[in-house]
């Protein structure tokens, strides 16, 4: 048994990213029809939706179509089904499997079973047995693909089910409807119950994968992988299957000990960051600060081996202690005046040309707005491109709202009102009729975007940013008028590396908040990162002295050792920035599709900047009100 076998009680395999994950799990799929094809048998798939499994039907059509897989013998079962729903709403379960798979390969319609919707509710009891019995029939499942829920849900089996529960009508807890909130228009149109598989039915498959992505799983992951079995996290029951295997990508892993705490798995190369990670790790359990720390307190948490490369205590406490105070400072633009040794910036030139990427139109305030301040205040050059226009999160009920303003507007100054009066009768009838899986007409698709821009500028404007100075790149990839977006494209790309050239910056932040639930940071983020590699490559001269900075805040915040850069805000800062977030009036009083977490962004903002702050305090570094933190990455 390796030391990491004696953490982790399921086996778990981790890829670099998703798509390299999902092509493993399809090979293993790939091969198992094939196996069956050769022996003249079927194939019995279990499938799962969500957005984990959407990566790996890409890659099994991709198969179908490239590599010539056939699924003439494949049977397929799914796993649950929202109740009650039509099975071609945008939503349901039924159509995500026809849209991402089952309209794109060979198998026969007849082979396919997922739970219907729209059964009668008195007769779910005898149609889940019979759902049940005809996976019997079928030889039992062979191979079960799962995701994993944020509270440990495999299926939809919530926290609590029986471990001996059989498919079966259950009620889906408020954390899933707020996690699937994000395919819907908003909490009230998901529904409470559904039809689900039980975790006996899982258990039965002789072959499970249970597959995840993103560090929003990492603590989950972590809990059902190395923890106690309960059904309170039911994914941990797999623990007691004899051929369950986890997929992850590295984001999704990054909880478990051996990347956590690497120095508990093995002997490790020790680095700078390492050491930070260790001693604030050792700090936080100890609920000590940094220059408190003894040898005692290195030897019990296992990192004597620390002690025997770098010296006593003492003089690693300092260490650790001197670079994250070297991180903090009030100048994000770098200080001119004065020679700072280790200061996080540049100091020359005194005034930088500065891009600040913003993936939605408010992402620039509430995640660096207290930076963004200071940054135009300390006399740079301050440029905002906000990346996608944001359209889908205005309600229409704000629509409604901005249009009658139109129409009076046109009536008290006498202009021809005729268009707008349209427009407005145009829009009211959609709205009145729209169905939840409706996506909106082009023109209320143009009046959200032109509500959400003029957010923005009213926000640069209270920063004191000229109008030449923003940028709004409409990015066409999200442009679908549905949660769901293109893949980014050479136009995106191209858009991106033009502002870039215009502007010629030295410094650039970005969004590097690969948490957000429908993916857009991550592909905004991709975007300026392809940009900035072919600008390099092409060896342009408007990078030659770029610094590409990364922000967090809407979704997630860095770790404490991963901080290159925290600019400290007094409390007066703190209400200028939620000042500056409240201009974002779509945005207020009920978000549009806010994820699992029922705060504001305001309040998400706020909270994570005071945390930054504290963890600072709580390592015996000064106390601010709040911190915003980054770090630099390397193009
Ligand atoms: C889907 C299912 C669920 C999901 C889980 C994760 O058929 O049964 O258990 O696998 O909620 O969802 P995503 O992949 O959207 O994070």
């Amino acid at each position: 048994m390796s030391h990491i076998d004696s953490f982790e009680k399921i086996p778990v395999a981790i890829f670099a990213d998703d798509k390299q994950a999902s092509t493993y799990v399809a090979h293993e799929i790939a091969d198992l029809i094939r196996q069956r094809q050769n022996e003249g048998r079927n194939c019995v798939l279990g499938l799962a939706t969500g957005s984990t499994p959407k990566t790996l039907y890409a890659e099994l059509v991709r198969m179908h179509k490239e590599d010539g897989l056939s699924f003439r013998n494949v049977i397929t079962f799914n796993l649950d089904e929202y109740y009650p729903i039509e099975p071609d709403a945008l939503q349901s379960y039924n159509r995500f499997m026809k849209t991402h798979l089952f309209d794109h390969i060979d198998i026969d319609p007849a082979n396919t079973h997922i739970p219907k919707g729209t059964i009668n509710k008195n007769d779910i009891r005898p149609y889940a047995l019979d759902y049940e019995n005809k996976m019997e029939k079928a030889g039992g499942i062979d191979l079960q693909i799962l995701g994993i829920g944020l509270n440990g849900h495999i299926g939809f089996n919530e926290p609590g089910s029986s471990r001996y529960s059989i498919t079966r009508m259950v009620a889906l807890d408020n954390s899933t409807r707020l996690a699937n909130a994000y395919e819907f228009p908003n909490i009230t149109h998901v529904p409470r119950l559904a039809i689900s598989m039980g975790i006996s039915t899982i258990l039965k498959a002789r072959r499970i994968l249970l597959m995840a992505w993103g560090e929003h799983k990492a603590p989950i992951i972590r809990k059902a992988v190395e923890e106690h079995v309960t059904e309170h996290v039911p994914a941990s029951i797999l623990q007691e299957h004899h051929h369950c295997q986890f997929v992850l990508d590295e984001t999704a892993g990054h909880e478990l000990t051996r990347f956590k705490s690497p120095w508990l798995t093995g002997e490790i190369e020790w680095n700078e960051k390492m050491i930070r990670k260790a001693v604030c790790h050792m700090a936080f359990d100890m609920g000590k600060p940094l220059l408190m720390l003894t040898n005692n307190d290195y030897n019990n948490s296992g990192l004597s081996d620390l002690l025997v490369k770098y010296g006593n205590a003492y003089d690693i406490n300092i260490r650790v202690f001197n670079g994250l105070r070297d991180t903090i400072t009030g100048w994000p633009g770098g200080k001119y005046s004065e020679v700072i040794p280790r200061h996080p910036e540049r100091k020359e030139p005194q005034s930088k040309r500065v891009i600040i990427f913003s993936p939605h139109p408010d992402d620039d305030i509430i995640s660096m707005g207290g930076t963004f301040i200071r940054l135009k205040e300390q006399g740079h050059d301050v440029h905002v491109g906000y990346q996608c226009s944001g359209n889908i999160a205005v309600t229409d009920e704000f629509v409604m709202r901005q249009l009658h303003f139109a129409v009076e507007f046109d009536e008290i100054f006498e202009i021809d009102k005729s268009r707008a009066t349209n427009i407005w009768n145009e829009a009211s009838a959609f709205i009145a009729n729209k169905k939840s899986y409706q996506k909106d007409t082009p023109e209320i698709r143009a009046i959200k975007g032109l509500i959400r821009r003029t957010e923005a500028r009213a926000t640069c404007q209270y920063v004191g940013l000229k109008d030449e100075n923003i940028h709004f790149m409409n990015l066409p990839f999200y442009e679908t008028g549905l949660i769901e977006k293109n893949p980014p494209g050479e136009d995106d790309i191209k858009i991106t590396m033009d502002l870039i050239r215009k502007i010629k910056p030295h410094q650039i932040f970005a969004a590097g908040d690969f948490a957000d639930p429908h993916g857009t940071h991550k592909v905004c983020f991709d975007i300026i990162f392809e940009a900035l590699k072919r600008l390099k490559a092409q060896g342009d001269e408007s990078i030659k002295d770029c610094w590409l900075w990364l922000y967090r805040g809407a979704w997630a915040e860095w770790d404490v050792w991963d901080i290159e850069m925290a600019i400290p805000m007094s409390p007066d800062q703190v209400i200028q920035k939620r000042n500056g977030i409240f201009i974002h009036q779509s945005q207020k009083d009920g978000v549009v599709f806010q994820g699992s977490d029922s705060r504001e962004f305001w309040e998400r903002a706020e909270d994570r900047n005071a945390g930054t702050a504290e963890i600072y305090s709580k390592l015996g570094l000064p106390k601010y009100a709040a911190m915003e933190a980054f770090v630099k990455w390397d193009y």
